[in-house]
This record gives structure tokens, sequence and C-alpha cells, in this order.
């Protein structure tokens, strides 16, 4: 929660490409706390809209907002019938085996209906690359043989394979959105509750402060503070919105 206005914004820049004149049924997979949830109910203030996520936690805050949800694992969710906008923002890459994800999601779209899809593209970035490095050059490294963080993304081409076939037209772009972090070592922050969050929670929590402290150190000359003190976390992202 701590950068999410950063955190939203690619899910307004998203929503607001959705070209569906009306839609009945939206769902946000992997909703998440509901952030976006407000946003799509101002695109779509006719649909019938839905939160979907795998986490309870997140769920009880998402209700607390007054938004419909549903706790399912996106792997094997379906609609009880066909949906007109399925959105999701910064969850499937938590997800494997897009090859197979993402055509089982296109059936679960009415005819002309919509997938909207980003994704952070971030795996060969320091912020991400230096999570494993760390990880397996400390005392922990036996802790944490084995755990990574969401696996790579596919290529943007692969998914244009992947599902140009399947669709009556797709778009999938790229935006680097460069965001102005402040406060002490903030990329650290920043992958707190996401990325790094898989490692904190494999290990011993007497090992997370130095854990933290030794990829704080790593990632500094990556990410130095300009003259005011601001860092600049340079965040790409994949979009792509296929309509059936
Ligand atoms: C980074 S958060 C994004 C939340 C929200 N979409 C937003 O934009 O604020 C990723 C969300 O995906 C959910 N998630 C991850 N894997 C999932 C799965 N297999 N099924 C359902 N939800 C999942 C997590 O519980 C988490 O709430």
């Amino acid at each position: 929660m701590r950068f999410a206005d950063e955190r939203l914004r690619p899910a307004v820049d998203l929503a607001a490409r959705i070209d569906h004149a009306c839609p009945k049924r939206v769902v946000d997979l992997g909703c998440g706390t509901g952030n976006a949830l407000p946003v799509l109910a101002a695109r779509f203030p006719e649909a019938e809209l839905i939160g979907v996520d795998s986490s309870p936690a997140m769920l009880k805050k998402a209700n607390s907002t007054g938004f419909k949800t549903q706790l399912a694992d996106i792997a094997t969710w379906s609609p009880p019938e066909p949906v007109d906008v399925i959105f999701s923002n910064a969850a499937l890459q938590w997800l494997p085996d897009h090859q197979s994800l993402f055509p089982r999601l296109l059936t679960c779209l009415a005819p002309e209906g919509i997938l909207a899809i980003q994704m952070p593209a971030m795996h060969n970035e320091p912020v991400r690359a230096l999570q494993s490095i760390v990880a397996s050059s400390g005392p922990w490294s036996q802790q944490l043989s084995g755990v990574t963080s969401a696996p790579p993304i596919l290529e943007p081409a692969a998914y244009y394979d992947l599902l140009s076939e399947r669709v009556a037209a797709i778009e999938i772009w790229i935006t680097q959105y460069l965001h102005l972090l402040r406060g002490k070592d903030p990329v650290v922050k920043w992958t707190m509750g996401t990325s790094l969050r898989p490692y904190l929670d494999a290990m011993r929590p007497s090992d997370q402060p130095e854990f933290v402290a030794a990829y704080s150190k790593a990632l500094r000359p990556h990410y130095p503070p300009r003259a005011d003190g601001t860092v600049l976390l340079a965040f790409r992202r994949l979009f792509i919105l296929a309509k059936k």
C-alpha cells in the first residue's frame, strides 16, 4: 500500500484503453485489496463487477470497500457464464504456464469480450536480478535454495504468437514508468511487499534484517539518489489487450 499511487497508474492506463461499448460482466483477476475496482467501476458504471483473488487477507480489505469478491485460484478459476472483460493488473506474473493459462482465459470471454492484462517485465533489471544473487550468497543460502520470486513472463512476441490466431484484434505494448521514490533505500521498500516477499517468507525472521541489508547494499550503486534525494526506479510493464 506504501506505493499505491505508483502501482495503480498502470491499472488506470490499462482500463482507459479497454474498448468495449457496454460490458455486462467485468472481472478483476488477482484484485488484491481491490485498488483497481473503483477504477473499473468508474470506467464501466453499468457492469456487474467482481474481484477474484486467492488471498483471504487481501479480499477482506477489498470487501470492506463494498465490492463483490470471490476467493479463487486464477489457475482453476472459471466464471459461471462468459464475461465481457477480464482485467488483471500485476497478478498473472505469479502464475506459471502462460501457454495454457492465457488461451484458457480467452475461453471464459463472451463474444467480443476483452482480455486486458498488465504484468511487470523486470526480470533482467538489478532490482530483481540481485535478489537471487544475494539469496544464494549469504548465510541464508541453504534456507533459500530453490526459492524464487515470480517466474519470468514470456517475451512479448510469444504472447502475440499465443493469442493472435485466437482473437479478432490484439494490442501489445510496453511502458516504462519512471517512479520517483523518496526516503531511505526506497527501492528495497518497493520490493518488500512484492518480489522480495517469497525470500523473506522462506527465511528465519532473525536472518531477515541482515538479508535486507545485504540486498540494500547491492542495490545502491544501481539506484543512486538524485541531488534532491529522489531515487528513480525505471519500471517496465507489459500490456496486452486481446479482443475476441
Ligand atoms: C501485486 S498484487 C496486485 C493486486 C491488484 N491487482 C492491484 O493492482 O492492486 C497481486 C495479487 O495477485 C494475487 N494472486 C497471485 N497469485 C494468484 C492466484 N494463483 N490466484 C488468485 N490470485 C492470485 C495475490 O494474492 C495478490 O493479491
